[in-house]
């Protein structure tokens, strides 16, 4: 099943080091872009804005029926990038989005911020 990676384009850190035609949210959705093309169980998507404003950059992992999470305080980097890919393929593997924490990559560990359950299916409302 399909896990997805939103990735907030208007995200703009205190400390940028990127050129400033571009926002931070921006070059860091391009490198994640990047780093998932090619994947059979990963996609990508952006948007505007996660309402993590003030710990960018921000990215959302989901997939359906499961758990999902939104991670921030990133800096753009290919690292990162790879990092984010790499945990959301494992998210894409697992039945329940759980992924071990001995299998985390290094680069998105400390950047969690929020775990969602996931919805109740209608059968059960
Ligand atoms: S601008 Fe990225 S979370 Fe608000």
């Amino acid at each position: 099943m399909t896990t997805w990676i939103t990735i907030c384009d208007t995200c703009k850190r205190e400390d940028s080091v990127v050129m400033p035609a571009q926002t931070d949210g921006e070059a860091f959705a391009a490198m994640i872009e990047a780093a998932a093309e090619g994947s059979t169980r990963v996609q990508t998507r952006r948007v505007s804005c996660l309402m993590g404003c003030s710990h960018g950059c921000n990215v959302a992992i989901q997939g359906t029926g499961k758990l999902a999470y939104t991670l921030g305080r990133f800096e753009p980097s290919p690292e990162a990038a790879e990092g984010i890919v790499s945990y959301a393929e494992a998210h894409a593997d697992s039945d329940t989005g759980q992924v071990p924490f001995r299998t985390w990559p290094q680069a998105i560990k400390g950047h969690f911020v929020t775990r969602h359950p996931p919805l109740p299916s209608d059968d059960t409302a």
